[in-house]
């Protein structure tokens, strides 16, 4: 038995939230030690607790740690109008009987770092808040973190929270640039994936009869609005958990990735330099292609671990 991958995960839930955590937990390759909420998709209260009932309806007691309630400088903008009013579509999950541990986000990844004797890789899938504030209060425990996996940005500069930002990143791109020029080792994956590996109505149709959670999902798709996916819903999230879980499923290249964060049209731009001439200073590596039926069987099996 391979030993399992310990894991931070740092979310928004969030539809596609959901799922990413789905696969996280159920997943025989991770090891989640923790979960920390991150104001995005909607805002703070309603992403923690979504994160408790999703806990609770999984049957897990994996500790959550509330984060932060805004982006480092700028006013929450939410996509609300993507995942619902708070932020899980219409399944009407019980209001949660757990609560978060006392520490919030930053103070509990410093404890997990710090008394952890393995490095420990992040997923985060939403606005990079949490994860800068971090680095910020603890530069020295950046040695503990394996390498930060987060789901941002696009290949080619286009945007769904404006023509040229995608979510994660507009909402603080402060926090992404902070993030960019850390030295962490970071995967980005881009919007694209999302969008090339999203589950058409023939999968979604299959995940309604799977077991419970799949039941689950078909309803939170019925309300996932995503421009750029018409029939189906988008996978951002789970492609950005299934590159730790299965690395192979993608295509990466190494690139020199910049964030703008001058206040103009084009604030939350994301910019991926792959030209050889910049490979001194690459930052990351940028997952590039997806194989659809590989990421799709992994999906499937880690939904087989369900009873
Ligand atoms: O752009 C997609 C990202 O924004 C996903 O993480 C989705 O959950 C939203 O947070
Ligand atoms: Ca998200």
């Amino acid at each position: 038995m391979q030993k399992k991958i310990p894991v931070i995960f740092d979310t928004d839930p969030g539809i596609d939230d959901s799922v990413a955590l789905a696969m996280a937990l159920f997943s025989e390759e991770l090891d989640v030690k923790l979960i920390t909420t991150v104001a995005g998709n909607v805002g703070i209260d309603n992403v923690t607790s979504n994160t408790l009932k999703l806990l609770e309806f999984f049957g897990r007691t994996t500790p959550v740690a509330r984060g932060a309630a805004s982006p480092l400088k700028r006013k929450l903008e939410d996509a609300s109008w993507v995942h619902g009013s708070f932020g899980l579509g219409e399944y009407d999950f019980p209001e949660p009987r757990t609560q978060v541990i006392e520490k919030n986000a930053v103070e509990a990844i410093r404890d997990i770092l710090k008394n952890s004797e393995e490095k420990i890789s992040i997923i985060a899938t939403g606005p990079l808040t949490n994860i800068a504030a971090f680095i910020l209060t603890y530069p020295k425990l950046k040695n503990k973190i394996d390498k930060l996996i987060f789901m941002g940005g696009s290949l080619d500069g286009v945007g769904n929270k404006t023509p040229y930002a995608e979510f994660n990143i507009g909402v603080d791109p402060e926090a992404a640039d902070i993030i960019f020029k850390s030295g962490l080792e970071l995967v980005m994956c881009p919007m694209e994936m999302g969008h090339t590996a999203y589950f058409n109505k023939r999968d979604i149709a299959r995940i309604k009869v799977t077991n419970y959670v799949g039941a689950m999902f078909e309803v939170l798709f019925r309300t996932y609005k995503d421009n750029h996916v018409k029939n189906g819903a988008a996978t951002h999230d789970s492609c950005t958990a299934s590159y730790l879980i299965e690395p192979k499923i993608f295509k990466t290249k190494r690139a020199y990735v910049t964030v703008e964060i001058i206040d103009t049209v084009k604030t939350g731009i994301v910019v991926c330099d792959f030209s050889k001439k910049s490979r001194d200073i690459y930052n990351m590596s940028v997952c590039t292609k997806i194989n659809v039926v590989k990421f799709k069987k992994l999906f499937f099996t880690i939904m087989g671990n369900i009873d």
